[in-house]
């Protein structure tokens, strides 16, 4: 069995990535999850996992973590300082290209050339550059996480209006999980080293959808209201959001669903791992009750 690594192994995407591998039979010591610290890593040896310590303020040590490992997961850091991101994940790839990789796979963002949100270039200029460099690649595409709407899911149970400023138009939202099943199966299937996946929903969800979605999940109205961005911000500060949040909510991810940036529907959710990566009611209340 090759040996994976994965970075952000501590975070969302990289823990449930990990889960997959080890779910799908892959043997947990040839896994190695990156770590930021030693500590970090205590609870991924408990289960028989390699933890090794990696950051990407570190590029030497970086290339010592990754030396003799088979295949690399390459999650983007949570910077949104694009000057930050690019530095780090550009010495993440130069640490790829010295080593022995037979697969890197670079979970860049799907849309990224409609830059719908100003950070997608850094995941750009890294595609570019593994490209340049040679580097055995599969490059996952990332749609929004379902998850990121649990905020105004919230505020709209609690109001049973859902505010939104996006016109109407469709977004690609899909689950992190199903996410994170595809990106599993991509690096333990063979046949994928060259491709680019889009992990993005089969079909496109509006505002009114996920509306009558959260009606079925809680079992009473919700009805979505088309707003203003300054009318979901505000409603969104009232509903107790943090205020940097609902100001880049309404005015940063309403905007760009209108402008219709992230809207690309498929199936290689489905057809790399078998979940659908669509949405259900069930997944809409596990948000809800903070369970998802
Ligand atoms: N598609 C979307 O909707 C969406 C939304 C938000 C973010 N993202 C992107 O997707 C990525 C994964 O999302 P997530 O929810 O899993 O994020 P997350 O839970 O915030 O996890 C971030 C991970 O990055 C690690 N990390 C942070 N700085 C690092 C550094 N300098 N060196 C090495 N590791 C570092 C963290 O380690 P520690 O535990 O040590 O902090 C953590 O494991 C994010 O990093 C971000 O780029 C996508």
């Amino acid at each position: 069995m090759p040996t994976i690594a994965v970075t952000g192994a501590t975070g969302n995407l990289g823990g449930l990535v990990i889960d997959h591998l080890l779910e799908g039979g892959f043997p947990a010591d040839e896994v190695m999850p990156l770590v930021r610290a030693a500590s970090k890593g205590e609870r991924f040896a408990a289960r028989g996992m390699s933890p090794r310590v990696a950051s990407y303020d570190d590029p030497e040590g970086f290339a010592r973590a990754i030396d003799g490992v088979d295949k690399l997961v390459l999650i983007s850091p949570p910077s949104l300082d694009n000057a930050v991101r690019l530095h780090q994940l550009h010495g993440a790839v130069m640490a790829a290209h010295g080593g022995h990789l037979t697969q890197l796979a670079f979970v860049s963002f799907s849309d990224a050339e409609k830059r719908p949100f100003g950070l997608e270039d850094v995941d750009l200029a890294i595609e570019h550059s593994i490209r340049a460099a040679g580097i055995a690649f599969t490059f996952l595409r990332n749609s929004v996480y379902l998850e990121e709407l649990a905020p105004e899911l919230t505020v709209a149970v609690e109001s049973g209006q859902l505010l939104s400023a996006t016109e109407n138009r469709a977004m690609n939202w899909a689950p992190r999980v199903s996410q994170a099943a595809a990106i599993a199966a991509a690096v333990t299937q063979d046949g994928h080293i060259g491709s680019t996946y889009n992990l993005v929903s089969p079909t496109p969800y509006t505002y009114d959808d996920v509306a009558a979605l959260l009606t079925e999940a809680v079992g009473r109205q919700i009805t979505h209201r088309p707003a203003t961005p300054s009318e979901v911000d505000s409603a969104l500060v009232d509903g107790g959001i943090d205020p940097e949040h609902a100001h880049s909510v309404a005015n940063d991810f309403h905007v760009a669903i209108a402008r219709g940036k992230c809207h690309t529907t498929g199936n290689d959710i489905e057809r790399l791992s078998g979940h659908s990566g669509g949405i259900t009611a069930d997944d809409i209340a596990a948000l809800v009750k903070g369970t998802a």
